[in-house]
């Protein structure tokens, strides 16, 4: 059976020295981690170091956040192509802190999920609900309706090469974990649209739980019918908690 995936999201959060000491750790424990692809997701300015120390291992490397435009007047953005000459093969889209404090709506994700397959670089869509919206009962029809946003302008083909990671909003970077059947629930809804959509699709693919990950809870949501690993935040900051949770995957 194909790995899972366990990719570890530094947003904001790095210095040539953490950088340095993070990429020593990983390459010392990635050996161990047997069944999943890890991916690494630095700022943009620690790209070259993290492609340099990684260039002998098989730790994937990816960018949080891409334009959509090829090149030009568009101050302070990163295209593709410049992600590509780092060795980049994955691309976060639509992470819940670009939609909530970048105003990214489904639009514009769908325009960087298009343009990073366009590179064939592949686009990690993050999906997922409010705690309020939880309460009131919407969860599976917003993630469903983020998904279908992109189905819509890119085909339901298109995900033959892209990952979601549902990441409920109320559970990243709060301690919180949805439960492994809340998890579970919200995996298997995403599957069955796209089972309605792209039949062919559906089962080959990837959909990653991100929220609060820790390596204790790893082994319980990974062990989850319908989740194929992780994207993780706070607990990809330290080589062990990350290698940890590398570890837990089946
Ligand atoms: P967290 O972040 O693991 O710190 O909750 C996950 C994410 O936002 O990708």
């Amino acid at each position: 059976m194909a790995k899972m995936i366990v990719a570890g999201n530094w947003k904001m959060n790095a210095s040539k020295e953490t950088v340095a000491a993070l990429l020593k750790g990983l390459k010392q424990g990635a050996l161990a981690v047997k069944n999943a692809q890890l991916v690494v997701f630095p700022p943009f300015p620690y790209l070259a170091q993290t492609q340099i120390e990684l260039a002998d291992t098989r730790i994937a490397i990816g960018v949080q956040n891409i334009c959509a435009a090829d090149n030009g007047a568009y101050t302070g953005e990163v295209s593709l192509a410049m992600a590509k000459e780092f060795g980049v093969s994955y691309v976060l889209v639509g992470h819940s802190e670009r939609r909530a404090l970048y105003a990214e709506g489904d639009a514009q994700v769908a325009l960087k999920f298009m343009a990073t397959q366009a590179m064939q670089i592949t686009p990690i869509l993050c999906v997922g609900e409010t705690l309020e919206q939880r309460e009131q009962g919407l969860t599976i029809s917003v993630v469903t309706g983020q998904i279908q946003a992109v189905i819509d302008a890119a085909g339901g083909a298109s995900f033959a090469n892209a990952v979601v990671a549902y990441e409920p909003v109320w559970a990243i970077g709060t301690g919180l974990t949805a439960s492994p059947a809340q998890a579970q629930e919200v995996h298997q809804a995403i599957r069955a649209h796209l089972e309605r959509v792209a039949p062919e699709q559906a089962a080959g693919l990837k959909i990653l739980y991100g929220g609060s990950v820790t390596a204790s809870s790893a082994q319980e949501l990974f062990a989850q019918a319908d989740i194929d690993g992780g994207l993780v935040g706070g607990a990809s900051l330290q080589a062990d908690s990350f290698l940890a949770i590398g570890q837990a995957a089946k």
